[in-house]
């Protein structure tokens, strides 16, 4: 099934309220536009356009992988078809040419492959996906004459009364034989209620010609654009549904799937436990035998096998097997954690290694460090990494122990088994084996808050 694509998304998207365009905003952590881009390449689409204009600096960056084509009046979504042209002839546009609105997130890859498929075995003009709505208003109207062929697609603003009655709609994606639609795009006009280019006259055109038009019914669900926030809102928990239905049919348990979000390029293995108010995005991959939440938030990393995340933010990191993470700790980017170490409460890691079995339990602050293996930090010791003009770097060896609340004041190197003092502040390498301590004799008074006391009270 061969066929390319093209993607309107030049309007301005009003009803969204936004200083962005529409199509750039993002559902479950992906931008609208990019779900219909990855729909379509899915589904097996050879050359993709975009068609830009309302804000194209935002919505360029994201379908670079996309020919774009800016049109920089909008006299409607026929003149959108009709600025592609040139496009459309010179890449050798396969025979279908299917168009779709950049603001449809929820269209699937096998819902456009049918609708292809569709067009191409009936040799038809053009296929229409259609959706029946409760309310069809702003919606164009699929009109069918008494054998139920379809005659025309009529817009609200031009439709009579009669007509404005029909509740089968115009979804706004289509399959069309390319050269019939580029034929065809002359004879459009802007004669109608908006002052338009309606790219839906040309069906009412192939019909009067005597060419086959299709049109099959999807669910609304899947084909409803996203004009505003509460429709934002409401294609999101249909995409939470559909995401989270497949992952746990693939084997993932999740105390309340309500309370998940995931986005679209999330790996989960099987026996992965997800509980409520977690959010896993970008790129995340999770292995089997992982218990992830609650509250917790996993960004663009890499966790391993039976690792346990608990009330934790994890944002460009890796963990290996049987790490163990918070409750209320904070991985930043560039973060490693070796099998079967530890991060635990309100502690913070950034750009740092925490080798094999080596444990940070504790209020700590971590950032650009090496730790080797079997490293046991104590509470509330930090890496003083930062001296306000550039990050310096700590490494500690293996099985060092480092006494609560030691500052490492960096660049600093701790050898292999050294200790710590407790409340030292470092400033000097430690070699292997080595005790380093950095504080003031502790003095004793016997006695001195009695008197103390009785001063004060008397
Ligand atoms: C269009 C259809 C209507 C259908 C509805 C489904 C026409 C004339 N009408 O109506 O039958 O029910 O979609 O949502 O096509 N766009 C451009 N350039 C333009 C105009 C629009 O890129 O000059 C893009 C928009 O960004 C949007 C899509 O085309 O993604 C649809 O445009 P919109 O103005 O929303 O069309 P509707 O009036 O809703
Ligand atoms: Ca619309």
């Amino acid at each position: 099934m061969i066929f390319s694509t093209l993607i309107l998304a030049a309007g301005a998207g009003t009803r969204m309220r936004s200083a962005r365009s529409k199509v750039v905003h993002e559902l479950l952590g992906k931008p609208l536009v990019r779900w219909v881009v990855d729909a379509t390449k899915t589904a097996g689409s050879q050359e993709v356009i975009t068609i830009v204009g309302h804000e194209l600096d935002q919505v360029i960056p994201l379908v670079e992988d996309t020919t774009i084509i800016e049109q920089k009046e909008r006299l409607g979504t026929g003149h959108a078809v009709m600025i592609a042209r040139d496009t459309l002839i010179s890449v050798n546009t396969p025979a279908s040419l299917v168009v779709l609105c950049g603001d449809t997130p929820l269209i699937t890859a096998d819902t456009i492959k049918s609708m292809v498929a569709s067009q191409q075995n009936s040799q038809a003009a053009v296929c229409i996906l259609t959706h029946m709505l409760e309310d069809p208003t702003n919606y164009g109207r699929i009109v069918r004459n008494d054998k139920g062929d379809v005659v025309s697609i009529v817009e609200e603003k031009d439709a009579t009364d009669e007509q404005r009655k029909i509740k089968e709609c115009n979804s706004g994606a289509y399959c069309f034989d390319t050269q019939i639609l580029l034929d065809n795009l002359d004879n459009l006009n802007s004669n109608n209620a908006q002052g338009e280019y309606y790219l839906t006259d040309v069906i009412g055109i192939c019909v009067e010609k005597g060419l086959t038009v299709k049109a099959f019914i999807v669910d609304a669900e899947e084909t409803q654009g996203i004009n505003s926030r509460v429709q934002l809102a409401e294609a999101t928990k249909s995409m939470q549904r559909r995401i989270n239905t497949a992952h746990m049919l693939a084997g993932v348990t999740m105390l309340d799937p309500e309370q998940v979000w995931i986005g679209a390029d999330v790996e989960i293995e099987n026996d992965v436990e997800l509980l409520p108010q977690t959010m896993l995005f970008g790129k995340t991959q999770i292995k089997s035998g992982s218990v992830i939440g609650p509250n917790s938030r996993v960004t663009n990393s890499v966790i391993g096998y039976d690792c346990r995340i608990d009330e934790s933010i994890i944002i460009d990191s890796i963990l290996e097997d049987k790490v163990n993470c918070g409750p209320r700790a904070y991985l930043r980017p560039g973060t490693v954690m070796k099998r079967g170490s530890k991060a635990g409460t309100h502690v913070e890691i950034k750009n740092s290694t925490i080798g094999q079995n080596s444990k940070v339990p504790h209020l700590s602050y971590f950032g650009d460090a090496t730790l080797g293996e079997g490293v046991n930090i104590g509470a509330g010791s930090i890496t003083c990494n930062y001296d306000g003009y550039v990050k310096n770097a700590t490494k500690i060896g293996d099985r060092s122990f480092v006494g609560s609340d030691t500052m490492l004041v960096a660049p600093i190197e701790l050898g292999a088994d050294v200790t710590t003092g407790a409340g030292s502040v470092l400033t000097k390498n430690v070699p292997d084996g080595a005790l380093a301590v950095e504080r003031g004799d502790q003095t004793v008074i016997d006695g001195w808050t009695y008197r103390h006391k009785r001063e004060k009270e008397q």
